[in-house]
């Protein structure tokens, strides 16, 4: 168990491996289709059927930001790790060199009849709205400029990079993003459950009790995972944060009353937590995994000095993860 950890403690358990869920519909992770079956057996008095209750083993990825090298990395990885879905929180595009690429990924990754590149089939994914896709879909009047800029220079890209078809096939993706999605165990959102594209989660939020309060208020699940910060941490209910540093866990989540858990799992396309290497999450219904990984910054950095639009800024903080 890692000891370096701001909040003084780690309130996660680490568990010694994969655990398998109890038997039956009071496991509390039956997915809702079977739920009906499960009222139908009781009132008919049949033996209970052999529900397949396991939730996917999900990657949970977030803040993209057009950076290939950084998104290819992580799904190579989460698939060599036996990940059978994919949920995006958000900010696919913005800053980086290749948005169109992202959302060509997103688009078949974190859908309804998603597959991996070759195929394989996986179970259903799905991607929010992040505050990069509200501001191209609106205005980044708020957006500092070099983020404007990389707004407007993404607008255009997504637009007219590759071509008329495509450019109104990347618009009608971005205007179907909702803000927030739930499955049976998990809420998701981009910023926070009570601001969901907009407001930022950070560490020392943890000291702000009525902003934890209000967020925990507005959460529709025992666990919501968020992004937009940038910065990978679990933020408990009752006070407790956790801020991994590395690829750690599985950890047992140990939410429920008193104990319920917001999850940031970092970005993929820009860290900011001054490591440079990629950051994302795994959920197993569970448990959860943090992942840091090495990618090929270089390469997503010298791609974005290659578009004179984008502020030299954005490629260069990516070799430091700020
Ligand atoms: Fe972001």
């Amino acid at each position: 168990m890692p000891s370096q950890n701001p909040g003084g403690f780690s309130p996660l358990t680490r568990t010694p491996g994969p655990r398998a869920l109890p038997p039956g519909p009071s496991a509390g992770i039956i997915r809702a289709p079977f739920r009906e079956a499960a009222a139908r057996a009781s009132t008919f008095q049949f033996p209970p059927p052999k529900y397949p209750l396991s939730y996917p083993k999900t990657a949970i990825i977030s803040d993209l930001h057009g950076n290939i090298p950084a998104l290819e990395t992580a799904i190579a990885d989460a698939r060599q790790r036996g990940v059978k879905r994919f949920a995006c929180c958000g900010d696919v595009v913005g800053y980086g060199a290749q948005p169109r690429e992202a959302l060509d990924i997103v688009r078949r990754l974190c859908v309804v009849g998603a597959s991996y590149e070759d195929g394989e089939p996986l179970e259903d994914g799905l991607c929010l709205k992040g505050n990069h896709e509200e501001a191209l879909l609106t205005s980044p009047e708020d957006f500092n400029p070099k983020a404007r800029a990389a707004i407007e220079w993404t607008h255009h890209e997504i637009t007219h990079g590759g071509g008329k078809e495509a450019g109104a096939s990347y618009w009608d993706f971005l205007g179907e993003l909702k803000p927030t999605l739930c499955d049976d165990v998990a809420m998701f959102a981009h910023g926070s459950p009570r601001e969901p594209v907009r407001e930022y989660m950070l560490p020392r939020d943890i000291h702000d009790t009525a902003k934890m309060a209000a967020n925990f208020a507005a959460m529709e699940r025992d666990v919501c995972f968020v992004g937009h910060s940038h910065v990978a941490a679990v933020y408990y209910e009752d006070g407790r944060l956790y801020t991994p540093i590395g690829t750690e866990g599985p950890y047992a989540l140990s939410t429920g009353p008193g104990r319920r858990a917001i999850v940031n799992v970092g970005s993929v396309g820009q860290p900011r937590d001054g490591d440079p290497r990629l950051s994302y999450a795994i959920f197993d219904g569970e448990t959860i995994q943090f992942v840091r990984l090495d990618y090929d910054f270089v390469t997503a950095s010298d791609r974005i000095k290659a578009v004179p639009a984008l502020p030299d800024y954005l490629a260069e903080r990516l070799h430091v993860g700020r």
